[in-house]
């Protein structure tokens, strides 16, 4: 497969030089200077810090159950959350430019979104790679994975015209400046599409979901992934994170227009579209 996006570094921008190495497992390591990844050397001084290696960890130890429990406790409704991302995608999408997918996992978007477009998924969690790598080749589909940060993207400014993250913001150490580094990779007039939990919009909805993510899903995610405390994570992260309109008003701080969000299942989750001005 063959890729036209220059990563190469550029005489003044912030980048720091690229060191692209494919691993034997298929995946692109392309990390910026001062970054360590898993799949390879340390390139700098500076180790991961506390909260993204609690996280990536986190996230190494449940890949293997990671597909299973995801549909089994949303009742698989998250397939449809990522096809009705697509769908709202599919006027921007072309085959002609790679869409970005940061915070890609095991790659579910990213096999979605490549039935209308290549792909370029980036996370920094390798385990969850290999389980995407895997589910890449089965189908043959058109995505190129690359283990990185999202924090820190080894990409140059405004290369790509469509960027999405599903569920990862909420994990990134700064929201806002997972947002800014989106803002920099797109394209002035690129889309960047925003798939998150969120908050419910019944009260009588709410409480009945506040229930189950309280009680019933750090339980059994626990249980079944047979690893304590990436669900109880799950559960405190959720709460935390920002509502609707937050997360709104910040798209919008970061320099986003035309913001807009679509709630999903009475606001369980919400797809988040903003664009960078031409
Ligand atoms: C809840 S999973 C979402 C995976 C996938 N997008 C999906 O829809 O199922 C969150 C992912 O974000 C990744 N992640 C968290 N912080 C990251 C960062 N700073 N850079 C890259 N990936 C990150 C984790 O490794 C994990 O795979």
């Amino acid at each position: 497969m063959e890729w036209k996006i220059s990563v190469t570094h550029r005489r003044g921008s912030q980048l720091a030089p690229l060191l692209p190495e494919v691993t034997t497992d298929g995946i692109l390591l392309l990390v910026r200077k001062g970054v360590q990844g898993e799949g390879g050397k340390a390139t700098g001084g500076h180790a991961w810090e506390g909260h993204r290696e609690r996280v990536r960890r986190m996230f190494a130890a449940i890949a293997p159950r990671y597909d299973l429990l995801n549909h089994l406790l949303s009742l698989n409704v998250d397939r449809f959350w990522r096809r009705f991302t697509v769908r709202q995608l599919r006027p921007h999408l072309s085959s002609k430019a790679p869409v970005l997918d940061l915070c890609c996992g095991t790659g579910d978007l990213a096999l979605e979104l490549a039935q209308q477009a290549d792909v370029i998924g980036v996370d920094f969690c390798r385990p969850m790679l290999r389980i995407g790598q895997a589910k890449i080749a089965r189908r043959r589909a058109r995505v190129l994975l690359v283990e990185g940060d999202a924090l820190q993207l080894p990409f140059p400014d405004g290369v790509f015209s469509v960027v999405t993250i599903a569920f990862g913001l909420r994990n990134l150490e700064s929201p806002e400046r997972g947002l800014r580094e989106i803002y920099r990779v797109l394209r002035p007039g690129g889309v960047v599409a925003v798939l998150e939990f969120s908050q419910p919009l019944l009260p009588i909805f709410r409480h009945v979901f506040r229930f189950y993510f309280r009680n019933l899903l750090p339980r059994i995610g626990n249980w079944i992934s047979g690893v304590p405390g990436p669900y109880d994570y799950l559960r405190d992260s959720v709460q935390a994170f920002l509502n609707q309109r937050e997360l709104a008003r910040l798209m919008e701080a970061v320099g986003f227009t035309a913001v807009r969000y679509i709630n999903l299942t009475g606001g369980i989750a919400a797809l988040h579209l903003g664009e960078k001005t031409p």
